[in-house]
């Protein structure tokens, strides 16, 4: 390509990406990340995969306080699964050290900013210390009115559909409910997200395309975004792209738009 013809194309290519808030043709409501890559990025820079794990927690305020400044209602971080645990002892405990860090650090300004938090997942497993503070952050903000930041630890989408079940089959047994009575409002409102709306945008770092158990009620209509990068890499222009594409689909739930 000669030298002008490229200079165009990259200058279109530039004007296309949408730089500033209030560039997006729509947004979504809700956005949910898996933060996948860590292990590779780590290995990749030859270094111990706790290493990439705390790497991973170094883009994720920016993420956080783009999400807030865009107004998006909800974001979703998937950061611990129940199938996590089969990892090294050692990852786990890393993993578990992150998220007293990342609480430390962060927790004070989440709340100066109205965000209100809440642990998708079951914390029974967790360690006290973890518990503790999961049960703290949401306490502090459960008054907060701004962004709703979920962040997922000990997360699985069929054990949160099982408790989901259980609970309704209690309300059965217990006279309050009659099976003809259950609908899909029912399920939702049994599950962590009761109250959000469904999942509208889903991205996965590190060119994974599986939701690995995550939100598979709440994803149903979601658009997906497989970005090749790594998550430690992910910076907010790359969010903004996802964000972009996002714009660009066409959803149809079904029905026909023309
Ligand atoms: C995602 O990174 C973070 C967690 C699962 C906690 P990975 O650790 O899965 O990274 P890869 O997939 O091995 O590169
Ligand atoms: C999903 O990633 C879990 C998180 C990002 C927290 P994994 O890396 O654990 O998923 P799989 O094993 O590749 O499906
Ligand atoms: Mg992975």
């Amino acid at each position: 390509m000669k030298l002008k013809a490229w200079k165009t194309a990259m200058s279109l290519a530039w004007k296309k990406t949408p730089r500033t808030t209030g560039e997006f043709d729509t947004l979504p409501e809700h956005v949910a990340i898996i933060m996948d890559g860590n292990g590779r990025w780590a290995k990749k820079h030859k270094m111990s995969v706790s290493k990439g794990h705390r790497q991973g927690t170094e883009n994720l305020r920016e993420i956080i306080r783009h999400t807030d400044d865009l107004g998006i209602g909800v974001l979703s971080l998937y950061a611990f699964s129940t199938e996590n645990w089969n990892r090294s002892e050692e990852e786990v405990s890393a993993l578990m050290q992150l998220i007293l860090d990342f609480f430390a650090s962060e927790i004070d300004e989440l709340d100066e900013k109205n965000v209100r938090i809440l642990i998708l997942g079951d914390k029974g497993r967790l360690p006290e210390k973890q518990r503790e503070t999961l049960i703290e952050a949401e306490d502090r903000t459960a008054g907060n009115t701004g962004l709703r930041l979920n962040i997922a630890v000990n997360y699985g989408s069929r054990a949160e559909l099982v408790k989901a079940t259980r609970e309704i089959a209690v309300r059965v047994r217990n006279g309050d409910l009659k099976p003809e009575e259950i609908d899909e409002k029912t399920i939702s409102d049994h599950l962590y997200t009761a109250g959000q709306p469904d999942v509208d945008l889903l991205i996965r770092t590190s060119g994974e395309q599986r939701l690995s158990n995550f939100l598979l009620y709440q994803n149903a209509y979601a658009e997906f975004v497989f970005p090749e990068t790594l998550w430690p890499d992910f910076s907010v222009h790359e969010y903004d792209l996802a964000l972009d594409a996002y714009g660009h689909r066409e959803r149809r739930f079904g029905g026909r738009t023309r």
